[in-house]
């Protein structure tokens, strides 16, 4: 190096890093772009010292990429603010972080999401909090569960793997007397089929991961309210925790959400036409499908709801285990692994259920359909029927 000496025009390797901008302002691409960024330059200090309300400061809290999607989803569901954390399961403990505190009481519908009871019983039990699960058809009985230190009221609907139906506005109606938010894990719906907060939640958690990106490719989740006082608790824990999300796959969402409605109509329909042949099936003793009336909690579905997804379950309740385990692997077109919301349909059974009772819960199968032709899904079940008594 020689010092002082001064290039003009800056040498090659120098100009790779500092390119001269171009900004495509007549550029109007139907797609957004995927702005990558951890740093992002201010004009000066004094800009860096008072940086204007919403203005992008570093990429952990923003690129135009996630704002782009955020205010997509709040749009979907109807929310003043949407944060987007790297995972479902991640909005979920967010939702949790932010509101809850040592000494606090959470209540947790009791066919809540595995790993979320996870978090309840280790982490938050760890930290001081005190959850009592409830039954998912509580409505309003739940109000005598509800104490002084109660701070938040959880619901899933349909609930994991047992699929019941919520009557969340009277979940909310008692919950908001006592002023206690309740949160709901509306990922099923994806925003589309149950209106949160039409029904009185407070915050909706999406599970970005199953119907919006819709392809089993990626992994992200959201929180939404209409709360200004609990969108601020939701940003700060967001930023202490440092939660980010990856530009790329908000973009791979964008372009999900172009098709939620069309993929979500497809597998609403294919998923009941299955769902109400399984029901035919003298083998089966239950189908927990929202729109069919074993479901618990099908009334209020027929109430709250404007359509179905593709994730239901059956119970073959005079199986043996080992029959549902052959029925399961002689599957060809339904795939066995965790998630749903894909283009692919999936199977899962669960050795130690022990919902709706620790008998009948490993004879339960849970489907998800997927954008197959449902013709050729019914007759992969029929052929493991007939397979598995073998
Ligand atoms: C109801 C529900 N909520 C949340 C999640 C978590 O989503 P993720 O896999 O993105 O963490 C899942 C995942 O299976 C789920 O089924």
């Amino acid at each position: 190096l020689v010092a002082g000496a001064k290039r003009e025009p800056p040498a090659r390797t120098t100009r790779i890093i500092h390119p001269a901008r171009s900004a495509p302002a007549d550029f109007a691409a139907l797609a957004v772009p995927t702005y990558r960024a951890s740093t992002i330059l201010f004009d000066d200090l004094e800009a860096l010292d008072n940086p204007y309300p919403g203005q992008y400061r570093y990429g952990i809290h923003g690129t135009p990429t996630a704002r782009e999607l955020e205010l997509r989803l709040a749009d979907i569901e109807g929310a003043h603010s949407v944060v987007l954390a790297p995972s479902g399961l991640a909005a979920i403990s967010l939702t949790m972080l932010a509101l809850l505190r040592p000494g606090d009481h959470l209540l947790l519908t009791a066919s809540v999401y595995g790993p979320t009871r996870e978090l309840a019983e280790g982490l938050l039990a760890e930290l001081g909090v005190e959850t009592t699960p409830y039954e998912p058809t509580i409505g309003a009985g739940i109000a005598p569960l509800i104490r002084d230190n109660t701070r938040l009221v959880w619901c899933e609907s349909p609930g994991s793997i047992t699929m019941e139906i919520q009557d969340v506005p009277a979940i909310a109606a008692a919950a908001h007397a006592r002023s206690v938010p309740v949160a709901i894990d509306n990922s099923y719906g994806a925003g589309l089929l149950f209106d949160a907060f039409a029904a009185g939640a407070d915050l909706s958690i999406q599970a970005l991961s199953k119907y919006q990106g819709g392809h089993s490719d990626l992994l992200m989740g959201s929180v939404a309210t209409r709360d200004q006082a609990l969108g601020k608790k939701l940003r700060r824990t967001h930023y202490a925790l440092g939660l980010s999300v990856s530009p790329d796959e908000c973009s791979l969402v964008l372009r999900g959400l172009k098709t939620l409605d069309v993929r979500l109509r497809h597998v609403g329909r294919s998923a009941l036409a299955i769902a109400e042949w399984l029901a035919g099936r003298e083998e089966v003793t239950a189908v927990l499908h929202p729109a069919l009336a074993d479901c618990p909690g099908h009334n209020i579905w027929k109430r709250d709801w404007s359509g179905s997804a593709g994730l239901f379950s059956v119970i073959f309740g005079n199986w043996s285990r080992d029959r549902v385990v052959a029925f399961v692997e002689a599957l060809e077109l339904f795939g066995i692994g965790y998630s749903w919301g894909g283009a692919h349909s999936l199977v899962l059974a669960f050795r130690d259920l022990d919902r709706p009772t620790p008998e009948l819960g490993p004879l339960l199968v849970r489907l998800n359909i997927g954008l197959e032709d449902p013709a050729d899904l019914i007759a992969d079940l029929e052929q493991a029927i007939t397979q598995s008594s073998r």
